[in-house]
């Protein structure tokens, strides 16, 4: 691991606390992007069954030639294959798909659960982790409700809830949940998908720096304990002005600033299968 990576700790385990974002990557771009990150210094990258990319994630791991052990990868289950014998049959293909024996980090990608029981399909999850096919496993889109829900079930050993988390979004309390699980919260579209780019304040202090917007956001997030990001990007120098937040540190009155711009139509992705958020 590089000595420039921080790294979160949740539950005993250790998460590089800056990822590299995956979704809507594909085919050549995602395999040069992955391949360049890993170069750069990236030792976290985040896809999904969705994502419709692990084929392309795995040559761009297996180009960089970068040993598997220090290589942070996670995949996320779709609601489609929550059916215990084919979530595990999927997870078999993801990881054909990613050309390796196990993910860092399995997680249940939303709670939907019309098609198989909550803990039909956690127990299929750890039965998965069990088989060293996931070395940790986790949820995403979990409210607090779900996620406490979800962690009496499985003993308390989900280790991240990963969650759409920036300025614009209040996540205190799923902040706070997870804390007190011991576990890591991801942020997932930490620039707000690129609204991030059109806010004055932010603009200001980034200026104030001589730092680009993403890197202060970024920094933000890194201030809070337990936090970890996974910004995408098409951009070798976004790449790599994303890799310099971790350089960043803001100072109280700036992180303060940046707390107040939550609001409450702040998030960007709900789609209609999406729980009642907290
Ligand atoms: N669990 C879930 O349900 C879920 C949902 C959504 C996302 N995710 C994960 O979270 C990752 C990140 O979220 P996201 O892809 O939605 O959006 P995001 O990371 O918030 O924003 C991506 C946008 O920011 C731009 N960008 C990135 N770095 C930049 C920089 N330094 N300067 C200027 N622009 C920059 C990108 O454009 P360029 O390409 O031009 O750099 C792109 O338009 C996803 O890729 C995925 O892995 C998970």
């Amino acid at each position: 691991m590089l000595k420039t990576q921080p790294i979160v700790r949740a539950q005993g385990k250790g998460i590089p606390a800056l990822g590299l974002g995956t979704w809507t990557l594909e085919n050549q771009e995602c395999i040069d992007i992955v391949e360049e990150a890993l170069h750069l210094g990236y030792r976290h990258v985040d896809t999904a069954q969705a994502y419709d990319n692990e084929e392309s994630v795995g040559k761009g791991l297996q180009k960089a030639k970068i040993d598997r052990e220090n290589i942070f990868l996670t995949t996320k289950v779709w609601f489609e294959n929550f059916e215990p014998s084919r979530l595990k049959s999927s997870v078999e293909d993801s990881l054909k798909k990613l050309k390796t024996d196990y993910v860092d980090l399995l997680l249940l990608h939303w709670p939907v659960f019309d098609k198989a029981d909550m803990r039909d399909v956690l127990d299929a999850l750890m039965k998965v982790r069990q088989d060293k096919k996931a070395l940790t496993i986790g949820v995403s889109n979990f409210t607090t409700r779900q996620l406490q829900q979800a962690q009496e079930h499985c003993d308390n050993t989900l280790v991240v809830n990963q969650v759409e988390y920036h300025p614009f979004l209040d996540q205190s309390a799923v902040l706070k949940k997870v804390k007190e699980h011991d576990m890591a919260l991801t942020a997932y579209s930490p620039l707000a998908r690129g609204e991030v780019f059109e806010n004055e304040t932010l603009d200001r202090i980034a200026k104030s720096r001589d730092v680009g917007v993403a890197e202060v956001v970024l920094a933000w997030l890194r201030s809070q304990d337990q936090v970890i990001a996974i910004p995408k990007t098409t951009s070798k120098d976004h790449l790599k002005s994303n890799l310099k937040s971790l350089d960043l540190k803001l100072s109280e009155d700036e992180i303060e600033e940046i707390n107040k711009l939550k609001r409450p139509d702040g998030r960007v992705i709900d789609p209609d299968f999406a729980p009642d958020w907290d």
